[in-house]
C-alpha cells in the first residue's frame, strides 16, 4: 500500500497563514487535490481539514473511502463514504487494503501529516509551492524528533508561478 502526502504550502513550508483562507492556492492545485483524490479513491485527513472541506468540497462525492481522524468517532458524517476513526495509522491503512485500496492520500492538516510520517508510513510527498510567504501559519510537519532523506522523482511548473516537486521517501 502506497501512502502519498499531497499538499500546497507557501514558499517558506507553512500549509495555512494564521487568517486561515484558502485564497493563496492555485487552481492548479485544486486540479491535482481533486486528480489524486479520483485516483487514489481513498483520502486521510485529519477533522479540522474535514470541517473545513464538508460537504460542498471534500474530494470524493460517493463511492471511495474518506478516512477522517478525530476522537469524535459517533459524530455524524456529511457523506456515507466518510468514515471517522481514532485508530492507529498502521490499522487505518490495513483497514483500507482490505477494502482493496492499493495507495491512498493524505490532505493534511499537519497533525495528520505529523501522524502518519512519525509513523514512517509515508512513502512520497508531493508539495506544491504557491508564491507566497507566511510569517504565521502552520508547518508542513511540528517539531518531530526526526529526520528523513528524500529522493527528488519529479518537478514540475504548473503555472508561472507555481512549482510541484514529488518526493519519495527513502527507507
Ligand atoms: N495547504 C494544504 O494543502 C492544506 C491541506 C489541508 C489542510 N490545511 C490546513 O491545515 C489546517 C488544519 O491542520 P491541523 O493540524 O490543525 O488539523 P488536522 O490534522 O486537519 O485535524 C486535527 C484533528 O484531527 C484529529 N486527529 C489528528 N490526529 C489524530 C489521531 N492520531 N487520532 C485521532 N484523532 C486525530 C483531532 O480531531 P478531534 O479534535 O476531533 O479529536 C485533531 O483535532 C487548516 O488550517 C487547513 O487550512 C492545509
Amino acid at each position: 500500500m502506497k501512502i502519498i502526502i499531497y499538499l500546497a504550502a507557501s514558499a517558506n513550508g507553512k500549509i495555512s497563514n494564521n487568517r486561515n483562507e484558502p485564497d493563496w492556492l492555485s487552481p492548479e492545485f485544486s486540479q491535482g487535490f481533486a486528480d489524486i483524490s479520483q485516483r487514489t479513491q481513498a483520502v486521510i485527513m485529519g477533522k479540522t481539514t474535514y470541517n473545513f472541506l464538508s460537504p460542498d468540497y471534500l474530494p470524493l462525492k460517493e463511492g471511495g473511502s474518506l478516512v477522517v481522524l478525530t476522537h469524535d468517532t459517533k459524530a455524524t458524517p456529511s457523506q456515507s463514504n466518510v468514515l471517522f476513526t481514532s485508530d492507529s495509522p498502521e490499522k487505518i491503512i490495513a483497514q483500507l487494503a482490505a477494502k482493496g485500496h492499493t495507495e491512498a492520500v493524505i490532505i493534511g492538516g499537519t497533525q495528520t501529516v505529523n501522524t502518519f510520517v512519525k509513523a514512517g508510513l509515508v512513502n512520497e510527498l508531493i508539495l506544491v509551492i504557491e508564491p507566497v510567504l507566511f510569517g504565521k501559519g502552520l508547518p508542513l510537519i511540528d517539531e518531530l524528533d526526526l529526520e528523513y532523506k528524500l529522493l527528488l522523482s519529479d518537478v514540475k511548473k504548473l503555472n508561472n508561478n507555481t512549482v510541484q516537486l514529488h518526493y519519495k521517501i527513502k527507507d
